[in-house]
């Protein structure tokens, strides 16, 4: 296959080796709109993997591609999308599919028109653990759920050059959180009550962002829910999902390498902590490529279609105007 990839920033090159490593791929098209970017990449990869650069972005869409990989920064998401499903070429997109709202609802619309496959990077959904318990839900091994608890803390913040055009902590960092609670529980989320703090990097706050956040969900069927995202865990990566039943209790990605130390302390050797989400979920970030090569073969259907990622961000739409405006917000308000 002959893949696409716009976008040769943090994630980029993450998803070009990944690329690289699968043999279905026999070539790669790498484009930044930064040019340096996209051939400093390439010049990174290995030979064998014949990737290549063009003079400018909208030339991918020439290319002849197979597929396109979009890990673009998130408000060039949307128009890559369209112009790549224009040209009939299937999408795997970086979450999340665009900055706001209207343009979310636009890539539903556009994909279900086209009929050309758009699957989004959430890719917490191929974590053997997260998937675990999802299973642990569906068979009833938990009983009922009482409470859910996910979080998304980040040893450090990303560059201040990322933050003005991510979406907000809840539209950037929260979604996946939101988008797993609904994937592992089944069940839609009713109503948020989200609050956010600033305590770090003054950028955060000048872009109108937080750099903590955290959320109470209250699901359909009664669970309740609460998310936690943090910019500044230094202790380490931290993303783990908790869910607690009439049952039985689970947790997800407790292991080892979590940052958190046990009291009373018994043991206070170094310990060798997630560095960060790219470790962290590495061999899910693989899998849902192998996914997306899966889907473009038509080998199996689209494990996160746009109305999935919408439903996520409906939810961190209703958490950021929950923040803003300091109440509790009803799913149904944002929705279109
Ligand atoms: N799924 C995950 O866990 C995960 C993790 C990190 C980032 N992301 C998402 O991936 C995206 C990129 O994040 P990042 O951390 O790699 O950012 P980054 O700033 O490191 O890289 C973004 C790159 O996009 C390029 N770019 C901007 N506009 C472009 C366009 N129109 N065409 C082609 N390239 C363009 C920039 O020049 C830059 O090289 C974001 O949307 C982010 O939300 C997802």
């Amino acid at each position: 296959m002959r893949i696409g990839l716009a976008g040769a920033g943090r994630i980029g090159a993450r998803h070009a080796a990944a690329l690289c490593a699968l043999p279905e791929v026999d070539a790669l098209v790498i484009a930044d709109a930064d040019a340096v970017r996209a051939r400093d990449l390439a010049a990174r990869l290995p030979p064998e993997s014949r990737a290549a650069v063009p003079d400018a972005v909208e030339d991918l869409f020439a290319a002849g591609l197979d597929g396109l990989v979009v890990a673009a920064a998130t408000d060039a998401h949307a128009d890559l999308v369209a112009r790549a499903m224009a040209a009939r070429v299937p999408v795997f997109c970086e979450k999340p599919l665009a900055p706001g709202l209207d343009g979310t609802f636009q890539i539903v619309t556009a994909s279900a028109a086209a009929g050309v496959p758009v699957q989004v990077g959430f890719q917490r959904r191929f974590d053997a653990g997260n998937a675990a318990a999802r299973e642990a839900v569906a068979s009833g091994r938990l009983g009922w759920l009482h409470t859910v608890r996910s979080c998304s803390f980040d040893p450090a913040p990303p560059p201040a050059g990322y933050v003005p055009t991510s979406g907000g902590l809840f539209r950037d960092c929260v979604i996946h959180d939101l988008d797993l609670i609904r994937f592992v529980t089944g069940r839609e989320v009713v109503r948020v009550t989200a609050a956010g703090a600033n305590r770090g990097d003054d950028f955060f706050r000048e872009c109108g962002d937080v750099d903590t956040g955290s959320a109470l969900l209250v699901l359909d069927d009664g669970t309740l829910g609460v998310v936690s995202a943090t910019r500044y865990n230094a202790a380490g990566y931290d993303s783990r999902l908790e869910l607690f039943g009439s049952k039985d209790s689970v947790v997800a990605g407790q292991d080892a390498r979590t940052p958190v130390t046990a009291l009373p302390e018994r043991d206070n050797g170094a310990r060798d902590v997630y560095s960060g989400f790219m470790e962290r979920f590495a061999d899910a970030y693989d899998a849902e490529l192998r996914a997306f090569l899966d889907v473009i073969a038509g080998r199996r259907g689209n494990p996160c279609p746009p109305e999935e990622a919408l439903e996520a961000f409906y939810l961190a739409e209703a958490c950021e105007l929950s923040l803003r405006e300091g109440r509790v917000v009803a799913t149904e308000e944002v929705r279109r």
